[in-house]
């Protein structure tokens, strides 16, 4: 036997681990990832929350108290929409995505930004971008509701048919804008 040939089956031959050894690391690594999860879904949903999305900011007080007013958290059947229904996608995966992304980016201005930086115009644009109707149509399943005024009929038809791509190139100021009363 050559002496590489050698080398090669004395490396097969090291101790194998021990059972023990075994179930110490089978254990260990679930147990890490059962903490893992746990805590990325406890912080993954107190970060959804409406009071993390607004009480922790100063940049969301005002959003916060227009929120309190409009038709989506005063509602005349009391069903309430949380920030997170609106501005995060529907499905795991892209939820997650958006959280990401969005949350690094309003840390970010949250470090930077004094108040009178506060250009709520500017920012009603980009977070329209990033709301997808999807999110709309998770509870507004049904578009032909029979008290639907004739605009609506013909707006939500022309949205079926993809002239128009978004609710909210018709819905403007829907949450975000005071309310008289
Ligand atoms: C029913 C859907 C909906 C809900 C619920 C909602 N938003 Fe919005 N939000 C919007 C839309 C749509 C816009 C884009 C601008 C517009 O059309 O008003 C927006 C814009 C914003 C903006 C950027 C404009 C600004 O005034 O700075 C912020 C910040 C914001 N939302 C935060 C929140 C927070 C915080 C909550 C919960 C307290 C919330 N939103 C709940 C739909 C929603
Ligand atoms: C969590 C469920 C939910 C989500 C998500 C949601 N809505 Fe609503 N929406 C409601 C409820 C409940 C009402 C109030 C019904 C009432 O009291 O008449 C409402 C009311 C409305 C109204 C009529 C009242 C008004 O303020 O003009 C429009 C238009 C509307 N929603 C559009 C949208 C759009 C566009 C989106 C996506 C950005 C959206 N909704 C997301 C539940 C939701
Ligand atoms: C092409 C324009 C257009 C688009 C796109 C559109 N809508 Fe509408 N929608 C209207 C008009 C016009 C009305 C009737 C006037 C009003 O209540 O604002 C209406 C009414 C509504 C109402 C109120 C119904 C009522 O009588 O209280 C809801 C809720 C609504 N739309 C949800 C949506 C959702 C969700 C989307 C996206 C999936 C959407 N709309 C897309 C034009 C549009």
């Amino acid at each position: 036997m050559d002496k590489n040939r050698a080398d090669i089956d004395e490396g097969f031959k090291r101790p194998s681990p021990s059972r023990v050894q075994i179930s110490a690391i089978v254990i260990l690594t679930t147990t890490g990832l059962i903490i893992f999860y746990g805590l990325t879904t406890i912080s993954f949903h107190y970060s959804s929350t409406n009071k993390f999305c607004s009480a922790q900011c100063h940049e969301m007080i005002e959003p916060y108290q227009q929120y309190l007013k409009s038709s989506h958290y005063d509602s005349s059947r009391g069903v309430v929409a949380d920030c997170a229904d609106c501005h995060l996608p529907p499905g795991e995966m892209n939820k997650w995505y958006a959280k990401v992304r969005q949350g690094m980016k309003d840390t970010i201005m949250h470090f930077l930004l004094r108040p009178e930086d506060f250009d709520h115009q500017k920012w009603k644009v980009s977070a329209a971008k990033n709301i997808r109707s999807e999110a709309c149509l998770k509870c507004h399943k049904n578009l032909f509701p029979s008290e639907l005024q004739r605009g609506g009929l013909l707006g939500h038809k022309a949205f079926k048919r993809g002239e128009v791509k978004s609710c909210l190139n018709c819905h403007q100021n829907l949450v975000h804008m005071w309310r008289e009363s």
